[in-house]
């Protein structure tokens, strides 16, 4: 298991956070691969909790090298805000590197979600109004500033200068707004944050992960968001603006795909999804409040309710395919406890005929309605178990159900939210 990915096959939340956590204690390298604060990991150790947005899940073991990869959009004051609140917890965070070629989230691009957002016109996708999208798009018109330009006054002045013509032009005329800060703000402020994570700064970060790669040491990636927010593969235009999926991995940390050993899918016993779009196995007020109590399903950076459904099948095909998973972890499972019955998604009807590929055009996924299975409940307490032999048969017959509809075996089944809680398979 040298090289691992670790990705979401939802809507994000699945609990990317704990199960990183939890295997990077045998790793030697943890490196996130794409998004930015947008995401919010939570990893549980005894009664402390903490949400990541930026940092790696691995920061708590000193020996693990925690890498922000080149894939990733970087706010510079919430990484600050991340290490000095790790650091007053008592985790030093000598361990970090962040690449110089990630892209730095300037106050224009939140300025501009935020527009984007209040646009009616527009469509609301329901973003995390950290301005991800804008930088993203940035770095694809080849306009971004990265981290590697904050070293470099004469040319990051002229860079701001460029944007904020461009940005507050599109603010003020077409959205009707202001731009937050102007050149000299943005650079006092961020020479600040460049001299503050100067020390973690990494001029070729992809050669760190090569170099690792080639000693033989364990990697592991650590995608934000899932599959279904993916720009590519997810419910368009309902995504978020990178690659969450296991190739993502490649392009935004920078190593070969012949590398991959293991890509291990986290999974939620049940749906969640934040923001709009659509949610073919959606549960509105009754089992869905249960499980939004239940499972605490609130966003860990937004604080907004997560919207709550069954699993479904289908997406977990869809997910199957796009990463190559060759295992899963499920996540929640005690979220279930209670219920008498559980339904499983394990088709869509469309036209009058059941469908299990994924249709990424949501006008056609608006006219699909998802095909049930309903499986008895195990009614008992199982955030304590530990062996899986010790599992209700009616939770070992759920997890067969997943399996069976992913094609895929099951490694870990987490159980509870702390760190111990954990069945190895
Ligand atoms: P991520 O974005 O994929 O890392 O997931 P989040 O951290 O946003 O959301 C997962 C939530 O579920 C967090 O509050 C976790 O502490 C919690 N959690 C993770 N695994 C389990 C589990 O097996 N059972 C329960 N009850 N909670 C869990
Ligand atoms: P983790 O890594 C759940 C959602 C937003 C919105 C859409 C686009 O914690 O699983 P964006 O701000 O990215 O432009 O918003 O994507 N979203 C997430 N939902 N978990 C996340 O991350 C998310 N990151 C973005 O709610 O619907
Ligand atoms: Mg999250």
């Amino acid at each position: 298991m040298a090289v691992t990915v670790i990705v979401g096959t939802q809507w994000g939340d699945e609990g990317k956070g704990k199960i990183t956590d939890l295997l990077a204690r045998d790793m030697d390298m943890v490196v996130r691969y794409q998004g930015g604060n947008n995401a919010g990991h939570t990893v549980v150790i005894k009664n402390e909790t903490f949400k990541l947005h930026l940092i790696p899940s691995g920061i708590f073991y000193a020996n693990v090298l925690c890498v922000i990869g080149n894939g990733v959009v970087v706010d510079p004051a919430v990484l600050i805000q991340e290490i000095e609140t790790l650091k007053s917890k008592g985790h030093p965070v000598d361990n970090l590197r962040i690449s110089s070629q990630a892209h730095v989230i300037l106050p224009y691009h939140k300025d501009l979600d935020k527009a984007q957002e209040k646009k009616k016109e527009a469509g609301r996708i329901g973003t995390t109004c950290r301005g991800i999208g804008p930088c993203y798009v940035d770095k694809y018109n080849r306009r971004g500033i990265r981290i590697a330009d904050l070293y470099d006054q004469k040319d990051l002045r002229a860079k701001l200068e460029w944007n904020l013509e461009e940005k507050s032009f599109l603010l003020e005329k077409f959205y009707g707004m202001k731009v937050s800060s102007n050149v000299e703000t943005i650079l006092n402020e961020y020479l600040g944050y460049a001299h503050a994570i100067k020390g973690f700064v990494v001029e070729e970060s992809s050669s760190v992960v090569h170099d690792a790669i080639q000693k033989k040491k364990k990697l592991l990636l650590e995608g934000a968001q899932g599959t279904m927010l993916d720009v590519d593969h997810g419910t368009y235009p309902y995504v978020t603006s990178s690659n969450p999926v296991s190739s993502g991995a490649c392009v935004g940390a920078g190593f070969s795909p012949m590398a991959v050993d293991e890509i291990i899918g986290v999974v939620k016993a049940y749906v969640t999804r934040v923001g709009g779009g659509p949610f073919p196995t959606e549960i509105e007020g009754g089992v869905g409040d249960q499980l939004r109590d239940w499972g605490n399903e609130y966003g860990a950076t937004t604080g907004r309710p997560r919207r709550c459904g069954w699993f479904d099948g289908v997406v977990m095909k869809h997910a199957a395919k796009i990463n190559g998973l060759t295992s899963l972890a499920i996540t929640k499972l005690d979220v279930l406890d209670n219920l008498d019955k559980i339904k499983l998604c394990v088709a869509y009807e469309y036209k009058g005929k059941q469908v299990t590929d994924f249709p990424t055009d949501i006008r056609r996924l608006e006219k699909c309605k998802p095909v049930y299975e309903e499986v008895p409940g195990w009614k008992e307490p199982i955030s304590k178990v530990k062996d899986y032999k010790d599992l209700p048969q009616n939770a070992k017959k759920y997890l067969d159900k997943l399996a069976e509809l992913a094609n895929a075996k099951i490694s870990l089944i987490s159980v509870g939210a702390e760190r111990g809680q954990i069945i190895r398979i």
